[in-house]
């Protein structure tokens, strides 16, 4: 394995970027933190550090008490619509200009790649801002009446709940199709800012590589992917992905 540390990128992964096909890349919680977002598991400020995901992010919770559930994912909108898009997320949007094809999966629930200039991005863990309908599963737009802190459907009246994978449920089939294909097709894999702890999301790394792709971790800490990492860049991506940028186009 070869480390970039604080030493820069190294030369030999500037050459397979430079040189690849098809780059994927994974991103997670700590993509945003440098925009002010909290991840989930860090120990002194992750939200899962302060908050009983049981209580707050699984079908069960919400049917036990959907208004607490909204009160806190307003909450975390709140914190989103107030956050902007940080150098990581845009040398991502540059990267893409640079590789012939980049396909960009995201556990992230925020918005803040596709606000910094991504497209096609695909939404492993769903959508913040979507609303769905708890009844009929229909996405629902714009503005909906509130009874008891719960917004409703304005056509069946049922519980709208946040667009978002919650613990328990399956992701959405495009998603897990789309990050599939990209996976295999792809011969650079990136994983930057997640723990790895998460699955199915925990796995595509492992099937990009068992496709031949070199795999690169971007986080300034250890995770459970480091040990089968090609090249392990220690650092914020914030930091590291603009570096990243520059080495191959210098400007
Ligand atoms: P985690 O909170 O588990 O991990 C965040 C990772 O980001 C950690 O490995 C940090 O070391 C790293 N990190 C922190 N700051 C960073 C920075 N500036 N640059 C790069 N890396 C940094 O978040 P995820 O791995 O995204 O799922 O969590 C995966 C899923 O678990 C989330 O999508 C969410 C959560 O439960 C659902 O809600 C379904």
């Amino acid at each position: 394995m070869r480390g970039g540390g604080d030493v820069g990128i190294p030369a030999a992964l500037v050459e397979a970027v430079r040189h690849c096909r098809h780059a994927c890349v994974l991103t997670g919680a700590g993509v945003s933190a440098e925009s002010g977002v909290p991840t989930f598991r860090e120990a002194a400020t992750g939200l899962w550090a302060k908050y009983d995901p049981l209580t707050l992010a699984t079908p069960e919770a919400f049917l036990e008490d959907p208004a607490l559930v909204w009160r806190w994912y307003n909450w975390r909108r709140e914190i989103v619509a107030e956050a902007e898009p940080n150098p990581g997320h845009h040398a991502l949007v540059r990267l893409a200009e640079l590789v012939p094809r980049l396909s960009l999966i995201t556990q992230n629930v925020d918005g803040l790649h596709q606000r910094a200039g991504s497209r096609d991005v695909i939404e492993f863990h769903g959508n913040l801002f979507v609303n769905r309908c708890q009844v009929e599963g229909a996405v629902v737009t714009g503005h909906a009446a509130e009874i008891d802190g719960v917004p409703r459907c304005p056509t069946c009246g049922g519980h709208l709940r946040p667009g978002v994978v919650w613990f328990g449920e399956a992701i959405p089939a495009r998603a897990l199709d789309a990050a599939a294909e990209a996976c295999e097709a792809c011969d650079v894999f990136f994983s930057i800012g997640t723990s790895a702890l998460v699955w199915p999301a925990a796995g595509l790394a492992a099937a990009a590589k068992a496709s031949g792709a070199i795999v690169v971790e971007v986080n300034p800490d250890e995770t459970e992917l480091s040990g089968n990492c090609d090249f392990r860049l220690r650092g914020k991506s914030g930091r590291i992905l603009p570096e990243l940028v520059n080495c191959l186009a210098p400007g």
